[in-house]
């Protein structure tokens, strides 16, 4: 099954949520691919992975899948984590976004390359860029599901028109089965009241898709990546890893 993190905003917990989400399925014995899809590489370097021998455009990466016809068996690695495994990224992608426009198939170079390779995986999961361009297309065609995360602040609904246009329009033509099944409030504030109401206008707008589990603000979620640790390396006993594998737990019951 192949789910795509997703949210044109950015620094709302993509790339925080595909990361110790895919950790936790891993622990739970699940075989994990995390996709890194976003430039920026967030996911990758998070992992520890973005060091002098996969950094540079050289190394092996996703991009190389999609433009450059490399196979997924080529490009994987693993995580140092069991069960976890890894399509890196780096800066390269950034190219992409205006390399694929002239391409055949543009929209479907993602889904070509890694629909074989992930059938021997539980879990393939995607972490997109902040944007709804070309690679954030390619991620949807690819994808089963989606998972939205929503930061519980001022105009967290903001734009979200705009993905649920992306989404239906995809669902049309390219990849009937698509469907936004899962929205996670993250950065959830207990001190503040905007926090609460905010949480409770995305429950309203997004029904049972919405999880129960919600994702506090936790310093340790900020600081984990910058050790090349996921949040059950760094700080198992914080409320950003409870609530992480509270979360994991939801989706191991939501898609089985
Ligand atoms: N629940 C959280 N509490 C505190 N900081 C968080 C939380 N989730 C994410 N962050 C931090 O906020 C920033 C944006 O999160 P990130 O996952 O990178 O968002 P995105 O991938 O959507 O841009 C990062 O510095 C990250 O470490
Ligand atoms: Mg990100």
């Amino acid at each position: 099954m192949i789910i795509t993190i997703a949210n044109q905003k950015g620094g709302v917990g993509k790339t925080t949520s595909a990361l110790n989400i895919g950790a936790y399925l891993a622990e739970s014995g699940k075989k994990v691919l995390l996709v890194d899809f976003d430039p920026q590489s967030n996911l990758t370097s998070g992992l520890g992975l973005l060091n002098s021998e996969t950094d540079g455009v050289r190394a092996p990466s996703v991009y190389d899948m999609i433009i450059n016809g490399k196979k997924a068996e080529e490009v994987f690695v693993a995580s140092g984590i069991e069960n976890l495994y890894v399509i890196p990224s780096n800066i390269s992608l950034a190219g992409a976004e205006i390399e694929l426009v002239s391409q055949i198939s543009r929209e479907s170079k993602l889904k070509s390359t890694l629909s074989t390779f992930a059938t021997q995986y539980d879990y393939v999961i995607i972490d997109s860029p902040p944007s709804l361009g070309m690679l954030t297309i390619n991620a949807f065609v690819a994808s089963d599901h989606i998972i939205v995360p929503v930061q519980c602040e001022y105009f967290a609904l903001e734009g979200i028109s705009q993905l649920l246009n992306t989404v239906s329009m995809i669902k049309d033509s390219l990849n009937p089965k698509l469907e936004i099944s899962g929205v996670i409030l993250t950065m959830y504030d207990t001190r503040t009241k905007i926090s609460e109401s905010v949480a409770s206008e995305i429950r309203s707008f997004f029904k049972d898709k919405t999880f129960d589990t919600i994702i506090p603000r936790n310093v340790k979620l900020a600081e984990a990546p910058s050790f090349g640790q996921t949040i059950k390396q760094y700080d198992s006993a914080s409320s950003g890893a409870s609530s992480y594998r509270k979360l994991a737990d939801e989706i191991l019951l939501r898609f089985k």
